[in-house]
């Protein structure tokens, strides 16, 4: 059986098996603590019987005018809960949240060029690659910056990617 609720702060100490993945960043404390002040409609953890952690997703709403976004700044399972449409299900938790009550007019997030099975997911929930950001990953690996278009983005201009790749400089928003 699986609980899908609001990320709460004892979740931070039982939270390393999901973690212990190497394509999931751990930050420090006061960085959580900010997601989880600011923006507690886009952290949701997803639990099994006797607290266990399956996975989780972090994310926060941000922007200006039509840059105006919800973007995911985590989203990670364990491997054994893998393939049970568990990150499908946290990712639609957080556009709804973007879409419905924030009222964004797109989602998005940044992803390694490397992490193929990320990727493929992306795309399948209707994500695209608006553009690529050189070396965003500690210098070295570039990131793909994969956006989705909610329903206030009648023209879904925020999904026309772009045609070059940027540096992390140039982003509005890391
Ligand atoms: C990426 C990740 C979050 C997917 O979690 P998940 O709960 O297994 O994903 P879902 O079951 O919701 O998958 C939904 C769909 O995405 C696609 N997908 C998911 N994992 C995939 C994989 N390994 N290979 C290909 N497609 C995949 C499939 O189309 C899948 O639907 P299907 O199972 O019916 O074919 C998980 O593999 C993970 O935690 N990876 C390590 C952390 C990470 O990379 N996070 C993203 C950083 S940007």
């Amino acid at each position: 059986m699986t609980t899908i609720r609001r990320f709460c702060c004892n979740d931070l100490l039982r939270f390393t098996n999901v973690n212990f993945d190497h394509l999931t960043e751990t930050f420090n404390m006061s960085f959580y603590m900010t997601y989880l002040a600011r923006w507690p409609d886009y952290f949701h953890v997803a639990e099994a019987p006797g607290n266990i952690t399956m996975g989780y997703i972090m994310g926060k709403v941000e922007g200006q005018g039509e840059s105006w976004h919800g973007h995911v700044t985590a989203v990670t399972v364990a491997p054994e809960y893998r393939r049970q449409k568990l990150a499908k299900n946290l990712m639609s938790m957080l556009e709804d949240s973007s879409d419905k009550i924030d009222k964004a007019y797109f989602v998005d997030l940044f992803v390694r060029a490397s992490n193929g099975p990320a990727i493929k997911m992306y795309e399948k929930l209707g994500y695209i690659i608006y553009r690529r950001v050189l070396r965003y990953y500690s210098g070295e690996e570039d990131g793909l910056d994969m956006r989705k278009a909610l329903s206030r983005d009648v023209e879904k201009k925020s999904v026309i990617p772009l045609k070059r790749p940027v540096t992390p400089e140039e982003l509005e928003y890391d």
